[in-house]
């Protein structure tokens, strides 16, 4: 199916406040480029993930939604050899000017042209693919209202609508949704994030009112769905914590991989599978591809029956085989795995730099399968519902439960994220994580319609004004984010402009 090119902003829920963006990204352009004509406008979403994290880069299947919450940019496309990059935000994103001959990214000087550069790259190669080997040159004005390290995936939204931008200013107008989300989800592993495809394929995929599954395995898609519930309704909360995934991924993000990918070497090893292929991000094996392997391939990802007992033996077998619960040296991995610590070094610590301590193998597989596990519990959970009580209940523990593994298991929660999670309960709140990387963020709430004043009022009092005394309404309203799924990556002619 083809990315939308769509005429006017009707597909906002909200349509007011994004006509009043749009009005500022106008302006904007006009001021930075006088005289210069807006060619289109190039538009995704940030994304929540209701449950399923740190398991998309293992390939188990993921549930997020596309939220309102977007970038945006005016985009013009001329005969130049340079992309000038503007914001309306000018401080936290000032100018920057990139040749189209050199999209090579500067890790040492961080900056938000490196993110466009990774479009750039993704971009390029798809090109190539169609045939366009000249690039057009552009000059964009971008806006985004996705908190930046608000974990609700602003650089993948980034990364998505620049991707776009730059293939449909270079002629091309049946970019499917399969082939954009395709060659972004790579896109941030250019920066040094060694990311899953969950963020970019939530923002291309995307649909009004419909959650989404996405599985990547046999290969990625994106099944939209409605909930069979209605009334309920996920409230959104940003903790202020900033959560900078480029910043902090060696000792976070980036050592989660490595450790799942050591973990799942190990148990190829201790299993004696054979024909396991080496097919996570770093090239090693992956936590989805043993158990694939212990059981013949014989779960498509379809019967969630059959998932869920694939994956409840899994978690017996991290119980029976990775047994060092206080976390595995380097010297202890290479005994296990036979191999010196040149290969040690060589197969997990390359590619992309990690720092630790220990390596906690035991936890972070227990985490990935029970994770996954909840997910297949969640589907069932929704393909069966009929009592609304009972189905808020039952998918709020999964989701409660998610955050205890989350905190416990793959520490990627902390003391102010489980405190936000806590207070949410008391009020309201059916169940409460930490969504998408974590060490910050967002928390995403599970209630009812009924329930939502109150639960912001609950969280404005004994969270919000506690942790952040002098915090603004401004900042309040921007913090809470009242969603409903959105619409995903999109092109919008400046047809409405002239109306
Ligand atoms: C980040 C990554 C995703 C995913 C989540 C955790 O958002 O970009 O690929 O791994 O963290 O679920």
């Amino acid at each position: 199916m083809s990315i939308s090119t769509v005429e006017d902003l009707s597909f906002y829920s909200n349509v007011e406040p994004n006509q009043q963006r749009f009005t500022e990204v106008v302006k904007t352009f006009q001021t930075n480029f006088p005289g210069d004509d807006i060619t289109f406008f190039a538009r995704s979403p940030g994304r929540v993930n209701l449950i399923g994290d740190h398991i998309d880069y293992n390939f188990f299947p993921v549930l997020p939604m596309a939220i309102a919450n977007d970038v945006i940019a005016a985009v013009n496309v001329n005969s130049t050899n340079e992309i000038i990059i503007t914001n309306t935000d000018a401080k936290d994103f000032p100018k920057e000017v990139i040749t189209l001959s050199n999209s090579q990214i500067d890790q040492e000087h961080h900056s938000w042209a490196n993110y466009f550069k990774c479009a750039l790259i993704v971009a390029k190669q798809y090109l190539e693919e169609r045939g366009v080997t000249s690039l057009k040159g552009m000059k964009l004005t971008f806006n985004g209202n996705v908190p930046t390290g608000g974990g609700l995936s602003s650089s993948a939204a980034f990364c998505v609508a620049s991707t776009l931008a730059i293939i449909r200013a270079n002629g091309i107008t049946d970019l499917t949704k399969q082939d954009l989300t395709r060659i972004t989800v790579v896109s941030e592993h250019y920066v040094g994030v060694n990311t899953g495809g969950m963020d970019q394929c939530a923002s291309v995929c995307g649909e009004p009112d419909k959650l989404l599954l996405i599985e990547f395995k046999p290969k990625l898609t994106a099944k939209p769905f409605k909930l069979p519930i209605q009334d309920l309704t996920f409230v959104i909360t940003n903790s202020l914590q900033v959560s900078n995934k480029h910043e902090t991924a060696p000792i976070h993000y980036n050592l989660r991989v490595v450790e799942m990918g050591i973990a799942a070497d190990l148990l190829v090893k201790k299993l004696g599978l054979e024909q396991v292929p080496n097919d996570s991000n770093i090239g090693t094996a992956s936590l989805r591809g043993v158990m694939d392997a212990k059981f013949g391939h014989s779960w498509d990802g379809n019967d969630a029956t059959v998932g869920i007992e694939q994956l409840t033996e899994m978690i017996n077998v991290v119980e029976e085989k990775l047994t060092n619960q206080k976390g595995y040296s380097i010297e202890e991995c290479c005994r296990e795995l036979d191999i010196t610590a040149k290969e040690f070094d060589q197969r997990y610590l390359s590619q992309f730099p990690v720092k630790f301590d220990t390596l906690k193998l035991y936890q972070r597989a227990k985490h990935v399968y029970k994770e996954s596990l909840r997910v297949l519990k969640t589907l069932k959970l929704i393909s069966t519902a009929t009592d609304k009580e009972s189905f808020l209940i039952k998918f709020g523990r999964l989701m409660n439960e998610s955050q205890v593994d989350l905190d416990e298991l793959n520490e990627s929660s902390n003391k102010k994220l489980n405190e936000l999670c806590s207070v949410a309960l008391a009020n309201g709140s059916y169940g409460s994580r930490v969504t998408g990387a974590g060490w910050g963020g967002s928390i995403v709430h599970l209630t009812t319609v009924d329930k939502v004043d109150a639960l912001i009022e609950g969280l404005i009092n004994n969270y919000y004004k506690v942790e952040f005394p002098n915090i603004t309404p401004a900042e309040l309203d921007d913090a809470i984010i009242n969603s409903k799924p959105s619409m995903g990556s999109c092109i919008i002619t400046t047809d409405f402009l002239k109306r």
